[in-house]
């Protein structure tokens, strides 16, 4: 049985295939403690709480013991799950403990305030096999007056230990996903956003360990399902504790609970490994692909896309993008997406957002006229949009001043020239649906790129009361979800990216919605193999896109190989932004290759588990290996440049992942041997690589 409870107490046992986690209601304190959060169990009724003795009154129980939700109120002054003001001024919560149910893998523990009719219901569902914990809160007012919520936290968890290093990701505009990781010392340690999205800065999640490495060593993680400011917390505690409380930032946060209203805080979702960070990030890539990338297309593999941003920018006509569209379709590319540039007034990045109509000098028969050329030519046609936000110089903007987010005697500020919409306005949110719908209603669209390109500033919302002004945060993110939910609907055939300046909205809120995302505005191939590393520590590879695109690179200005630069996009979903109307007949012939030899692969890297057998950020090559069902995989190899003549330019690497009783056939460019699974793993293979910018891939086939 999956969850178990000690009926006296209760105390509550959730499994895993390996890993157990213990929490209850203790009466004596009126507390839900936490008590182990480990290595797989299997009887309840093993557990008991720990006595607790105050240390001095100034060492509270309370502060000691660690509570699995806990509420702002008593003697605690650590890092509550909740806080509150009710009516008459009480900002204090007092748990009571009302009953729970288990039903199918989920338990549901009811709550509420010993005096006021606030109800907290927690959840915990288990997924069995791939050891991940779901948790989400529920609140409910029953009272006749609101409540002001300023906190609430998704979820805590424990570690009752010190000295654990925290592994996040730090990161920029065209700089994001760079791994680091640090050892925590006792105070609090804050992740966050502030800007209205995820934002390219960090991450929202948590990754806690000691001695651990790819393959071996304790691993506790969770992410919190969220696209808009989240907090991540992490207090090592005066007591030796290292705890984690995760959720919707509390900065400028509040939210007024009116009478009879629910509010469901966004989820989190939790593991415990002993196998490493490699077994992490696959568990979590397994849990996106089966439970959280939407169903219209998670098991379809995705397409090779063309998309002529960074050839053309705002420099398009419907002739230009026909010819581009031609040879796409003669290289083997499958999807043809216009970036921006295509609408009302849009020929530079001081015009046009919000009026989402094709620009007549651009496409004088309409859009029309483009897509069917790219459809008898058998690709499937894209389109970029960027519907949060409105440039000043619009039609949109000339009729609805009032539209944006704004604080009274304040100057609106613009970033690229545009206002971020207040999409908390009903009628905002309706014009951006019946927009975006009629675009897709009137046109064979099969790709929509859903873009933000700022932060939002002075965050006011004329028409909502003073008090409910700093829900506004939260209010967006469920907007932005509310529309893209709104054309997932009458459009279930469409394939959604995500992306906010590149890679500034990457997190599993968003990954519920979106089927990709445009991982980064840097296509430059070095800097991407680590921001793909970076990436793949916790989000799915069938989500991650990577393109091809020109050299000297329009960001960084260096210059790398067209092998290299194919085979760093072919760690993900495969796209091209080269332009094509300046290649040579040679190059087309390469790149043709290429597309044909990912599409033989790309089942194995969207789908198979992922090993980062080693990494630039540690060594002088940078090896990843993909493998499906221990049966095929495919290994690259990277090297970034050349270091003294006199070093062997022959790597031995151990392979990851295969069955060690299999014999395989491996095929790299000009070879083609066998060997034994055990052989591979053990005693590894030799890679001759020399030069700068050197890459290769084998493949490798169980017989
Ligand atoms: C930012 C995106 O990340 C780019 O790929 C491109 O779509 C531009 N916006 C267009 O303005």
């Amino acid at each position: 049985m999956s969850i178990q409870v000690h009926k006296k107490t209760p105390i509550f046992l959730i499994n895993g295939e390996k890993s157990s986690y213990v929490f209850g209601w203790d009466a004596k304190f009126q507390a839900l403690r936490h008590i182990y959060w480990d290595k797989r169990v299997s009887n309840v009724k093993d557990f008991e709480f720990l006595p607790l003795k105050e240390l001095s009154a100034n060492e509270s129980e309370w502060d000691i013991m660690m509570e699995d939700y806990a509420p702002w109120g008593g003697r605690r002054y650590k890092t509550p799950c909740i806080k509150a003001t009710f009516a008459d001024g009480t900002r204090d919560i007092v748990f009571e403990f009302l009953k729970y149910e288990i039903r199918d893998n989920i338990l549901t523990v009811y709550l509420k305030d010993r005096h006021y009719n606030f109800f907290i219901t927690l959840y915990y569902q288990i997924i069995e096999k791939l050891d991940i914990l779901s948790r989400w809160v529920e609140i409910e007012n029953k009272e006749s007056n609101d409540i002001i919520i300023e906190n609430l936290y998704s979820a805590a968890f424990h570690v009752p230990e010190i000295g654990m290093d925290s592994t996040q990701v730090k990161g920029y505009w065209a700089g994001e996903q760079q791994l680091f990781t640090e050892r925590l010392f006792p105070g609090r340690k804050i992740f966050e956003s502030r800007k209205g999205t995820t934002s390219h800065n960090h991450s929202p999640y948590f990754i806690l360990s000691k001695n651990a490495t790819e393959y071996e060593g304790e691993v506790y993680f969770g992410v919190l399902a969220y696209s808009g400011n989240f907090k991540v917390s992490i207090d090592v505690s005066q007591y030796d504790i290292t705890s984690v409380t995760l959720g919707i930032n509390d900065f400028d946060f509040t939210y007024r609970l009116k009478p009879g209203e629910k509010f469901t805080a966004p989820k989190a979702y939790a593991g415990y490994s002993t196998e490493g960070f490699s077994d992490m990030s696959n568990r979590m890539n397994q849990f996106a692909l089966e439970y959280i990338l939407p169903k219209e297309n998670s098991g379809k593999l995705r397409k090779i896309l063309y998309n002529s941003w960074e050839a053309t920018e705002f420099n398009i006509s419907v002739d230009q993008q026909i010819k581009l569209a031609k040879i796409a379709a003669e290289i083997g590319i499958e999807l043809f997406v216009v970036d921006d540039g295509w609408f009302g007034g849009r020929n530079s990045d001081s015009a046009g957002l919000g009026d989402w109509y094709p620009n007549k000098e651009k496409f004088p028969n309409s859009l029309s006229e483009l897509i069917k050329k790219v459809n008898d030519l058998g690709m499937d046609f894209g389109i970029w949009v960027e519907p949060e936000m409105v440039s000043p110089d619009s039609n949109l903007y000339r009729l609805h001043p009032d539209w944006i987010y704004n604080f009274p005697n304040r100057d609106p500020t613009t970033a690229r020239n545009q206002l971020v919409l207040n999409l908390t306005r009903d009628e905002v949110q309706e014009y951006l649906i019946s927009a975006l719908d009629k675009l897709l209603e009137e046109n064979n669209i099969a790709f929509l790129k859903w873009d933000m390109n700022r932060p939002i500033s002075e965050p006011g919302a004329l028409n909502l009361d003073r008090i409910d002004q700093k829900s506004l945060w939260y209010r967006h993110t469920q907007a932005v979800f509310n529309i893209v939910g709104a054309l997932r609907r009458n459009h279930p055939n469409v394939v959604f990216e995500g992306c906010s300046s590149g890679g500034g909205r990457v997190d599993y809120g968003a990954l519920e919605h979106f089927d990709q995302f445009w991982t980064s505005d840097n296509t430059d191939a070095l800097d991407r193999l680590y921001i793909q590393e970076g990436y793949s520590v916790m989000y799915p590879i069938k989500a991650m896109c990577a393109w091809v695109t020109d050299v000297p690179n329009c960001h960084t200005k260096k210059t790398t190989p067209l092998d290299f630069r194919f085979h760093c996009a072919m760690m993900g979903v495969l796209g091209l932004g080269i332009n094509l109307l300046k290649c040579s007949e040679e190059e087309l012939e390469m790149i043709k290759e290429k597309i044909k030899e990912y599409k033989e692969i790309r089942h194995v890297v969207q789908e198979g588990k992922l090993y980062r057998i080693s990494s630039l950020r540690k060594s002088e090559i940078h090896v990843v290996q993909y493998v499906l069902d221990e049966r095929e995989s495919v290994f690259f190899a990277f090297l970034k440049g050349q270091k003294y003549i006199s070093l062997p330019y022959q790597y031995t690497v151990k392979m990851k992942g295969l069955d060690p009783a299999v014999e395989y056939t491996i095929t790299g460019k000009d070879s083609k041997y066998k060997k034994n699974g055990d052989y591979l793993m053990n005693v590894g293979i030799n890679i001759y690589m020399i030069g700068d910018y050197q890459s290769q891939i084998l493949k490798i086939q169980a017989k």
